[in-house]
Parts: structure tokens; C-alpha cells; sequence
């Protein structure tokens, strides 16, 4: 399942990690990429542990944590602290699946949401569209500043090479409390149908409370804590 969550970041927070990400140091991206990607990754990162990103990722683990698009799409148990990358012209990342376990700071985690946030305007390149393959077809996404998409970590995916400008991202794993995606999209599905019947329906009308209880007790049935 694959979602766009639309302004994730308020122009304001958008414009001010870039302003930040303008004058910060910047590696070569294959320093955290597995055997396989290292081969097909020619981008750009932050350090993870360098000071903006840590100041930028709390910006947007603030933000992750009060969009009820986010939660409900993910699931979350903890998110990965976000990292930057950039493409400039001529830069890509060729097919390939993330890292199952990641550990930052030794913790090991499972990594079963891919989370992208666009930082750039579309308009100010060209190329960079993130190419995601599921069972379903091939989708390429290119959101506006501050927009994310999430979708499964058991993705292939790549990045389109840069013919134009510069495209900033943030990119970060969710381990979620629901493992499974096709788990996942069934509770997103039935709490958007929840939602709709509620603008529709008093809170009280037992066709509401019982499906809520459905939903709230499939998360019981399935969720790892
Ligand atoms: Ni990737």
C-alpha cells in the first residue's frame, strides 16, 4: 500500500531545513548502504550523526507524531531518526530494497515502512521521481515541498537520475506494530471507512461503535508492542 500524506511539513518548517540543510556538510551516500545498493546509489546524505540532522529529523518526528494520516498508515512502534539525501544532476539510485534491520545507537529495529518527504518544489527539477514497484504495477511519485509517501520497506524501489536541479529528501523507516502490509491496508482501509460513515453517522450509531470496536480489536488481535 502505498499513501501520500499531504503537508506533512508547513511551508515555514519546510523552508527553514532547507535553509539549514544549505549550509551543512554533505557525504557520499553509499557510506550507509547495504552490499547490493552500494553498487546503484550515487547520491548525497547528511551524517546521521551530525547535529542538523539530528535538529531536523526532531522537526519532523514532532510533525510525524501529530499527523493522524501517518499513524494510521504506519502504525508506528518508533520511527528511525529521518536522514537527508540529495540528487544533483546526473544522480540516482538504482532498484533495490532497503535494509530489513537497521541500528542506530545499537538498538536493532525492523525497518517495514519506507517513508520519503519531498523538500524541494517540483518545478525546481527535473528527474528524481521515486519509483516504487508492487504487485500492482509500477507508481512514481514526485510530491510538493513537505508532502511524504509511505510505502511497504519489502519494495523494490529507485530513484529517476536528476536531468535538472537538485532533489532534496528526507528519508526514514518506520518499524510498524503491524509487521504484515496487507494487514496494514486493511485497518487503513476500514479506519477511512470508519471515518467516513462518522461524518455521515451520529458517534453513537451502533453501526459506528461496532466497527470501531472491529477496528480496535483487529489492533489487539494483530499489533506487536
Ligand atoms: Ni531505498
Amino acid at each position: 500500500m502505498l499513501v501520500t500524506i499531504p503537508d506533512v511539513l508547513k511551508p515555514e518548517e519546510v523552508a527553514h531545513v532547507r535553509s539549514v540543510l544549505e549550509t551543512t556538510d554533505w557525504v557520499d551516500g553509499r557510506v550507509t548502504a547495504g552490499d547490493q545498493a552500494v553498487k546503484v546509489k550515487k547520491n548525497l546524505q547528511v551524517p546521521i550523526d551530525a547535529p542538523a540532522a539530528q535538529e531536523l529529523g526532531q522537526i519532523i518526528l514532532r510533525a510525524l507524531a501529530g499527523n493522524p494520516k501517518f499513524m494510521t498508515a504506519a502504525l508506528p512502534l518508533r520511527v528511525l531518526p529521518p536522514m537527508f539525501n540529495r540528487y544533483d544532476e546526473g544522480m540516482t539510485f538504482g532498484a533495490h530494497v532497503d535494509g530489513s534491520i537497521r541500528a542506530p545507537g545499537g538498538q536493532r529495529m525492523r525497518t517495514d515502512v519506507s517513508s520519503t518527504l519531498f523538500l524541494p518544489p517540483p518545478e525546481d527539477y527535473d528527474g528524481g521521481e521515486l519509483v516504487v514497484h508492487d504487485t500492482y504495477g509500477t507508481h512514481q511519485v514526485k510530491l510538493p515541498a513537505g508532502h511524504l509517501v509511505v510505502y511497504p520497506a519489502t519494495s523494490m524501489h529507485s530513484v529517476t537520475p536528476v536531468t535538472r536541479g537538485s532533489r532534496w529528501a528526507s528519508v526514514f523507516w518506520t518499524q510498524s506494530m503491524v509487521r504484515d502490509d496487507w494487514r496494514r491496508h486493511m485497518l487503513y482501509d476500514l479506519d477511512m471507512s470508519i471515518i467516513s460513515i462518522r461524518s455521515r453517522l451520529p458517534d453513537d450509531d451502533p453501526a459506528v461503535v461496532g466497527l470501531t470496536a472491529h477496528y480496535h480489536n483487529l489492533i489487539r488481535h494483530w499489533a506487536e508492542t
